[in-house]
């Protein structure tokens, strides 16, 4: 079936649900229900969730959870999650509660530099281009003080403008290489402003003072932010990492192990990165940031120096166990939706408003724990044993168990293994 329309935004909300639930859903009455039935009865609330986006006909909601007992630099925070995963919030206070009696996690911020380019075709002699760049770039700068001036006033601002010669990539391609500090705001629309601002200066007075051309292609951030970089670490003696199920000493090698194969092992890192970032996610998501964006520049973070390896590292020496991670991430505390989403906000409190420095220091904790849980459950239980356990409310409520159900069928799997089936075969049991 294809079915399409034109003016579909002009449509009102329920106009448009009803065109969807008509054209696109087999059973109209249960589809038209449960979309209306995550509208919120706050009229205002809602009018402030329809108008983040165009052509909204619902809420999609995600679960809003804490992991708290997280002792980062000496001061303990409880973290904001928002995510769907069952086991990850389990995880991240598993963790949490792990190190916080082993001195915490250590953090640092290594750089707060972003990075914005202008690209451009420019046919003629480089060494012109170079004298009208070094001429007309304090130009650039003050024509784009209308943007900058508020940014500079709190101590940010644009730190750089280079020219980049991209030739020998692509003919005649070059680029204004800008540098930005943009303090607590993620800075994307500051950024984009200033140079877009940039090339119109640029383009301008080339044609004026050289009677050159330049054609601009594009102005817009990088999410690659390699100098917007965070370390978070932690460290105990190894006897310290005494486990159950495991000499400590055997699971301080076979972690270290476990580590150095997601580094050489591309396959293994991107599921190993992909556990750093069931953390890093949920906090970013909860604290209203763009999850996106700092997917894309992790990645591309964890492949700099030409083949995907993990964002973490591990070693053990003179008896001492420690993991760490650097890792870029280009964050806002103030500004988008931090000041739009009520929860996003509660998010930053919860966190103590924390300043966007604070906030990098926090989700890259959020990362290493997750990722600490992932492999101490992968290298002593298996990862099932766990990721089964808090799955086994999604299978009950799969097959609509009521509270006493659930009551009973959790307690019998505190002493069995979770599995699909037995789950299934207990409820039959219990319903016979
Ligand atoms: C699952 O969401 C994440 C893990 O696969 C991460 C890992 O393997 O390290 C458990």
């Amino acid at each position: 079936m294809s079915t399409s329309i034109s003016g579909f935004s002009k449509l009102t909300k329920s106009e448009k649900i009803d065109w969807i639930v008509t054209n696109y859903l087999s059973n109209s009455s249960t589809a038209k229900e449960t979309i209306v039935q995550y509208f919120n009865e706050d009229k205002k609330l809602q009018q402030l969730h329809d108008e983040f986006i165009e052509n909204t006909i619902s809420n999609y909601y995600l679960p809003f959870g804490v992991a708290p007992n997280f002792l980062i630099n000496g001061k303990t925070y409880a973290i904001p999650m928002a995510i769907e995963e069952s086991s990850v919030v389990a995880a991240a206070s598993k963790a949490a509660k792990f190190w916080m009696d082993r001195g915490g996690f250590k953090t640092t911020v290594i750089s707060t530099t972003k990075i914005g380019q202008v690209h451009f075709i420019y046919a003629g002699d480089f060494n012109v281009l170079t004298a009208f760049f070094k001429n007309v770039k304090s130009q650039l700068i003050a024509d784009a003080k209308p943007i900058t001036r508020n940014m500079e006033k709190r101590g940010g601002g644009i730190l750089d403008i280079e020219l980049r010669n991209k030739t020998e990539a692509i003919n005649g391609y070059y680029q204004l290489h800008a540098t930005f500090e943009t303090l607590d705001a993620m800075g994307a629309n500051f950024i984009n402003s200033c140079l877009e601002q940039f090339a119109k200066t640029f383009k301008t007075e080339a044609k004026k003072q050289r009677n050159v051309s330049i054609e601009i292609i594009m102005s817009i951030l990088s999410n690659y932010v390699p100098d917007c970089l965070v370390r978070a670490e932690v460290s105990c003696k190894v006897e310290a990492l005494k486990d159950k199920h495991i000499p400590a000493e055997t699971f301080a090698q076979k972690f270290v192990q476990a580590v150095a194969i997601a580094e050489v092992e591309p396959y293994r890192a991107v599921t190993h990165n992909k556990g750093i970032m069931n953390g890093i996610d949920a906090v970013v998501l909860a604290t209203g940031n763009d999850f996106r964006a700092v997917e894309a520049g992790v990645h591309a973070y964890a492949s700099k120096d030409g083949k995907y390896t993990s964002l973490t590292h591990a070693k053990i020496e003179n008896g001492i166990f420690t993991f760490w991670m650097e890792i870029p991430l280009a964050l806002g505390t103030v500004g988008g939706l931090t000041n739009l989403h009520p929860l996003v906000k509660v998010a930053l409190d919860i966190l103590g408003k924390p300043t966007a420095k604070e906030l990098m220091q926090i989700v890259a904790v959020a990362g290493l724990a997750q990722n600490f849980g992932a492999l101490r459950s992968l290298t002593t239980t298996g990862i099932q044993e766990g990721h089964m356990k808090m799955h086994l409310m999604n299978i009950l409520n799969q097959f609509e168990a009521t509270t006493t159900e659930k009551e009973t069928i959790v307690n019998h799997f505190k002493t069995n293994i979770v599995t699909h089936s037995a789950v299934v075969s207990e409820i039959e049991k219990l319903r016979r």
